[in-house]
């Protein structure tokens, strides 16, 4: 027991003890484990296997390594990430402990032609879950997070397929959660900002982890049993900061530019 309760001590529980009397536990550390999610966790399959890291280079990269032989469903998260990639080669900026950096491990049996929804479907459980925490949060389509304007969360989906079935989607989040204002690299300050530093509320990152988890099953189980994005739609297009605006597409070499109208039943803008 002793060498349990020093283990314990030193993932940050705090116990007292009292001799000839036993052992009190006091208060539990802000970590990302499963243990400290599964309270309030309501799902079947997503995040009931959680690999849960102090010190990654990336999420996605172990997700990667570990997607042929883990179940659908794994969560691999990272207190820190020392190489966080986000979209076109761009880093994440990921320091230890106030942020969330997660990479979900998928098996969808569709075309891998349909793997961009995966992005629209957990675009529409993180701002659904932003959105119940009190933080009113917006979609810029495909991929990104805003609340006032300033980017608190991406998403970097990756994938392994063949010609025409998919062997693993590798969906990455990173949230910035509870850093402080002027904490962000000066590169990034005037773009950048966290749920705490816009909302000036702390948040709980283990019942945030948990409640986008839920909310993502939901939303993807619709995809997989249903063969339909349409809740995720909705959602994405009630909480578009895009939809009716001037908008700039830059793809490659190529930029287009005119007015946002709509993301039609299958996630396009
Ligand atoms: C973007 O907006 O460009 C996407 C950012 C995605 C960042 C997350 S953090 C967890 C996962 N691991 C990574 O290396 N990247 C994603």
């Amino acid at each position: 027991i002793w060498k349990c309760i020093n283990s314990l001590k030193e993932a940050g529980y705090v116990i007292d003890s009292v001799p000839n009397k036993g052992y009190k536990l006091i208060s539990t550390p802000d970590i990302l484990t499963y243990e400290e999610i599964e309270p309030y966790l309501n799902t079947i399959n997503i995040g009931r296997k959680v690999l849960y890291f102090k010190e990654l280079d990336s999420t996605n990269n172990k997700a990667k390594e570990l997607a042929f032989n883990s179940p659908e469903g794994t969560v691999i998260i990272s207190e820190l990430q020392t190489s966080g990639r986000g979209r076109l080669g761009r880093d994440w900026y990921s320091p230890s402990g106030n942020g969330i950096y997660m990479s979900t491990i998928l098996k969808p049996d569709v075309d891998p032609v349909n793997a961009s929804k995966i992005t629209q479907i957990a675009a529409a459980a993180l701002c659904k879950s932003f959105n119940e925490f009190g933080i009113k949060s917006y979609i810029k389509w495909p991929n990104d997070i805003i609340v006032n304007n300033k980017k608190v969360c991406g998403i970097l989906t990756e994938m392994d397929a063949e010609l025409n079935q998919i062997n693993y989607i590798i969906l990455g989040v990173g949230i910035n959660v509870n850093m402080e204002k002027g904490s962000f690299p000066k590169e990034i300050n005037n773009i950048a900002s966290s749920l705490k530093i816009e909302s000036g509320l702390h948040v709980n990152r283990q019942k945030l982890i948990s409640s986008i988890l839920n909310n993502f099953e939901i939303l993807y189980n619709e995809y997989l049993y249903k063969k339909n994005i349409s809740s995720s739609i909705k959602i994405c297009k009630e909480n578009s900061i895009i939809l009716g605006r001037e908008i700039k597409i830059i793809k490659g070499n190529e930029t287009l530019q005119g007015t946002a109208i709509d993301i039609d039943d299958e996630g396009v803008l």
